[in-house]
């Protein structure tokens, strides 16, 4: 591939790393899957090869949900990596520090609602953090970062989606955290319509209920 030129690492996670490139003239993400030592080779090899091709699977479902994606160019499963458009923007955990309340409040609307065309559509996005949230430089808000993303239509599992992120933003955004999972659940509840919104609603208490008695019984 010479034609890929790494241009800047920009992040090395724990179980993916993700690099600037130019590939052809354009600026392209790598995320490349690396070798873990610490598993069986064969292991390393079959969990590596699923998830680069489990994370491009689901963010094409996510678009055909209407929810924007970076389009994915190559997926290279001898190489384990996958090379996807640039996102030119900002990280949505950047930008709610900065915007206004009102500003805030429609960034999070739109939150929902596109968490909401996941659900319909039967994606869930297994780490909804605002991290893993871009809003480029025309406004337009992208969901990345689908490597823990499942097809599922259950409620139990859609409550789990909408917990972890309630929970992301407790402990990330934690000044504005309660107004801001409002407005995500009335634009979830736009989507979505409020008969389901409110069954939600109630199956996310119950989640974070059974995760108080847990937090109970460990103390006890
Ligand atoms: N297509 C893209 N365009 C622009 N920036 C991107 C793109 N993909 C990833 N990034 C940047 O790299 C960061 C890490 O990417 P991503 O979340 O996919 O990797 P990750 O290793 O799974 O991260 P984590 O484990 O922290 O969730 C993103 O938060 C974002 O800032
Ligand atoms: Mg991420």
């Amino acid at each position: 591939m010479d034609e890929l030129v790494i241009l800047k690492l920009l992040q090395k996670g724990a179980e993916a790393t993700i690099s600037l490139a130019s590939w052809y003239e354009k600026k392209v993400i790598i995320k490349s899957r690396k070798i873990k030592k610490y598993r069986h080779p064969q292991l390393d090899e079959r969990i590596r090869r699923f998830r680069t091709i489990h994370e491009p699977q689901l963010i094409y479902e996510a678009k055909k949900a209407g929810v924007p994606t970076p389009t994915i160019f190559l997926v290279d499963t001898k190489n384990m990596l996958i090379i996807m458009e640039f996102i030119q923007g900002k990280q949505v955990k950047h930008l709610l520090t900065i915007l206004s309340t009102t500003e805030r409040s429609q960034l999070c609307f739109k939150i929902g609602v596109l968490v909401g065309k996941l659900h319909f559509y039967g994606v869930i996005h297994g780490d909804l953090t605002t991290s893993n949230m871009l809003l480029d430089d025309y406004g337009k808000l992208f969901f990345i970062d689908f490597g823990l993303g499942e097809k599922q239509n259950e409620l139990e599992v859609r409550g789990v989606d909408l917990h972890l992120m309630k929970r992301g933003f407790q402990s990330t955004h934690n000044k504005f955290a309660k107004d801001s999972f409002k407005d995500i659940m009335s634009g979830y509840s736009n989507v979505m319509g409020k008969p389901f919104t409110t069954n939600i609603l109630k199956k996310i208490r119950e989640i974070e209920r059974r995760g108080r008695y847990v937090e109970e019984r460990k103390l006890k």
